[in-house]
């Protein structure tokens, strides 16, 4: 058998996976066994954020793995004190805990959310708003709190509190928030499995009010968008919002699985010893591949992602086959005539790699991506587009 059949007998049918297998990869070039070079612009959904082979990252990586792989959360480690600094330093919030992935990072803030409430509220303030079309992860915890029913249908019975609000209804918000005893409000800035739909200024505007009206958490879950993909650090400074607990994960291993929560001075002190934990959060390897990573998202890559940003906007906005662009930095959605799956096949056969997401084409290239190569794809997907 080769690698595609025998990953189709093996593997668990989660994924539909596209018709090329990877051999090698360097920046935003990916080498594939059938010889040929793609162009990528979906970086591995949004974790390989300086493109594959990054030497910095794998540099810090190898040196960390040469001192020693793993060790448990009952010692200390520098890596893991170094990154939850950064964090905390780059974010003005307090606490770091670390998991292995983006779900895991959500459990921990509605956890989190949970204690602090049952604390400072009552037991029975335990209830979570989270928002139509948003996506938190496949953990039954934050399947439930994913506002998609297509996501809950097989699943049943979920976890319940969580209740879900609808992107502009500020009066649903409210009728929520008054008729429910709950914690916290949680949302993406850009709702990525969502269709790539920025919230706006105006909602993220109406969620800060209604947290602060009713004594509500705000958890800003940037697994996708943080890490500077927003043009930001992270998208809710671009809405100037101030959350409780920021999640982050995918780029901020940039390529090692990690996941954070980001603890702001309300819920710093929540979690004790005992109250939660992860055998291998806060992995010194992936900690000092996320020193690497978090060290260069400085102001100069920041702009650059703007720029790139506002490149492919100009060019596809109105582009023949393209009805619309959304999104936000480098987290970009193409409405499109043909069908995404249709269309990111067509893509991969002229040399280009891009996700899905509803029915929109999702663009998620590296932040570092070079302008020549991101101006050939660019001209690839407006050759789709019309085709
Ligand atoms: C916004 C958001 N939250 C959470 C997750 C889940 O992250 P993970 O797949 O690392 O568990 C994702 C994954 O796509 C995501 O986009």
């Amino acid at each position: 058998m080769n690698i595609s059949e025998l990953d189709r007998r093996y593997v668990a049918h989660t994924y539909n996976r596209f018709p090329l297998e990877f051999e090698s990869g360097k920046g935003s070039l990916v080498r594939g066994t059938d010889g040929r070079d793609y162009i990528d612009l979906g970086s591995g959904i949004a974790v390989n954020i300086f493109g594959l082979g990054d030497d910095a990252w794998k540099a810090a990586v190898t040196k960390q793995l040469d001192s020693f792989q793993h060790c448990s959360n009952l010692y200390y480690a520098a890596p893991v004190a170094n990154l939850a600094q950064m964090l905390c330093e780059k974010t003005c919030m307090e606490r770091v805990f670390f998991a292995n992935s983006g779900a895991e990072a959500n459990e921990c803030a509605i956890k989190v959310a949970r204690k602090w409430a049952q604390e400072h509220k009552g037991a029975e303030y335990c209830n979570i708003i989270t928002l139509k079309q948003s996506f938190h992860g496949r953990t039954l915890a934050t399947l439930a709190a994913t506002g998609q029913k297509m996501y809950h249908q097989d699943y049943q019975p979920l976890p319940g509190g969580f209740l879900y609000a609808q992107v502009g209804d500020r009066e649903g918000l409210e009728a929520l928030a008054r008729e429910h005893p709950c914690a916290a409000i949680m949302f993406e800035c850009v709702q990525g499995e969502g269709g790539v739909m920025p919230i706006g200024q105006e909602w993220a505007d109406t969620m800060q009010a209604v947290a602060e009206k009713y004594d509500l958490l705000l958890l800003a879950d940037e697994v996708q968008l943080g890490n500077g993909r927003s043009g930001q650090l992270y998208g809710y400074m671009e809405y100037g919002l101030q959350p409780d607990v920021v999640t982050t994960a995918k780029g901020l291993g940039g390529g090692l699985p990690i996941g954070a929560a980001i603890l702001g001075k309300r819920v710093a002190d929540v979690l004790q010893p005992g109250s939660h934990g992860s055998t291998f959060g806060g992995n010194p390897v992936c900690c000092a591949g996320g020193i690497s990573i978090l060290s260069r998202i400085d102001e100069e890559l920041l702009r650059g992602v703007r720029e790139r940003s506002a490149y492919i906007v100009r060019e596809l906005s109105g582009a023949k086959g393209i009805h619309s662009v959304s999104g936000m930095g480098l987290m970009l959605g193409l409405e499109i005539e043909k069908p995404a799956r249709e269309f990111a096949e067509l893509a991969l056969r002229k040399g280009v790699l891009v996700t899905t997401a509803k029915q929109k084409i999702r663009l998620l290239p590296a932040l570092n991506i070079p302008m020549n190569l991101l101006e050939k794809a660019v001209q690839i997907l407006k050759d789709c587009a019309a085709e």
